[in-house]
């Protein structure tokens, strides 16, 4: 059988739902720690066209003394729909799969969000196990068991808050990636260092200043030797974060720094134009302009993430063709808004966020438009 090196475990401990997150290289090829979180003889792939194409086949021989039925979804947020969705309860219900199923998301953000979310609708309920393959899988969307699809009118609308069983990390995926893909998660690594600041930042600023020129992932991964220990690093902060807070009534409410402006820029382009970690980035960079208007952050810590962006080859600034009204009005659904009022994570300096609920719209629409192209 072959064999994987484990990098770290990490475990998310929750009343109800622990469970570990392992990181390492060769996950996705050992059948015996693969097989060790399925319950029954049936399991329900789901992937998307990109991956399917460099996993599924050898996948799919570790489970071949299974039921091993699969979906392979089109690649790209504007499919994380109610169609998607369909066609994953269909292949359930056609297959017959029972309540003791397991279905494992093999993908990135878009396919763990839907699946998961398909898991904990189909029979009230199933067994789900996530996968990471991108970068921003890996460091967020696959931990602490947000799922959700797309609406038309808003990013994640409809979801449900249901934690896999387990969350496997193989980092020897990352090597597949698009350098595009791979950077977009860049952007949720950030996010992290800015939220605790410290050594992790002062980490992630070494890393991207040595990569920024790299052409390709696998030559990131030779010039900079501690993505592994980043990507832990980002896994365990999340853990805590869940662990106190899972459904988001108050801390966990700070690991969407940078995601109002973000969403709505998704929405604004249906789903189309960024990568969610690059609409990301341009939420961190207007993030730190409104704290900066609102209060007080230094210049030189806004000047320092519009570096780090920068240095990760992310997008930093709102293309002059979007209306910033529109997208203002799009912010309107985001779930962080409480008694009708928006609240907004600001930083106040590194290692120092918070939710706000009293940022006007004058000093919204401030930071929006010195967050425009050529401003
Ligand atoms: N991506 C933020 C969260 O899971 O809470």
């Amino acid at each position: 059988m072959a064999k994987y090196k484990l990098v770290r475990e990490i475990d998310v401990r929750l009343a109800d739902n622990s469970y570990p997150i392992l990181i390492g290289q060769g996950i996705l090829q050992n059948k015996e720690l693969i097989c060790r979180f399925l319950v029954s003889k049936q399991v329900l792939i789901v992937t998307n066209t990109t991956l399917a194409s460099f996993y599924l086949p050898s996948f799919m021989t570790i489970l071949s003394d299974r039921q091993c039925d699969v979906v392979i979804l089109p690649d790209g947020e504007e499919y994380k729909n109610s169609a998607s969705l369909n066609q994953i309860y269909e292949a359930l219900i056609s297959k017959a799969h029972h309540r003791d199923t397991t279905l494992i998301a093999l993908g990135g953000g878009v396919v763990g969000d839907i699946a998961g979310f398909a898991a904990s609708t189909y029979q009230r309920g199933v067994n789900f196990i996530q996968i990471p393959t991108s970068l921003l899988a890996q460091v967020d969307a696959s931990v602490g068991g947000k799922t959700a699809i797309n609406h038309p009118l808003g990013k994640n609308m409809i979801g449900s808050f249901y934690q896999p069983k387990a969350v496997l990390i193989d980092l020897e995926v990352l090597k597949t990636l698009s350098l595009r893909h791979f950077r977009a998660g860049l952007a949720e690594v950030i996010k992290y260092a800015i939220l605790v600041g410290g050594a992790l930042l002062d980490d992630v600023r070494t890393m991207l200043a040595a990569t920024t020129d790299v052409k390709t992932v696998s030559e990131f991964l030779e010039v900079s030797d501690n993505l592994s220990d980043i990507v832990a690093r980002c896994c365990q902060i999340k853990a805590e974060v869940v662990q106190q807070d899972e459904r988001e009534s108050g801390v966990r409410a700070l690991l969407n720094l940078g995601h109002t402006v973000g969403h709505a820029l998704e929405a604004y382009t249906h789903y189309s134009q960024w990568l969610h970690g690059e609409a990301v980035a341009i939420g961190l960079y207007c993030a730190a302009l409104l704290s900066h208007l609102q209060c007080g952050l230094k210049q030189d810590l806004v000047n320092e993430i519009d570096e780090l962006l920068f240095l990760a080859r992310l997008p930093r600034r709102i293309p002059v063709s979007v209306d910033l009204n529109a997208l203002r009005i799009l912010m309107n659904t985001d779930k962080k808004i409480k008694n009708n009022t928006l609240r907004f994570v600001l930083i106040r300096g590194e290692g120092d966020c918070f939710l706000d609920g009293q940022v006007t719209e004058t000093k919204l629409e401030a930071a929006l438009e010195s967050a425009v192209e050529g401003e």
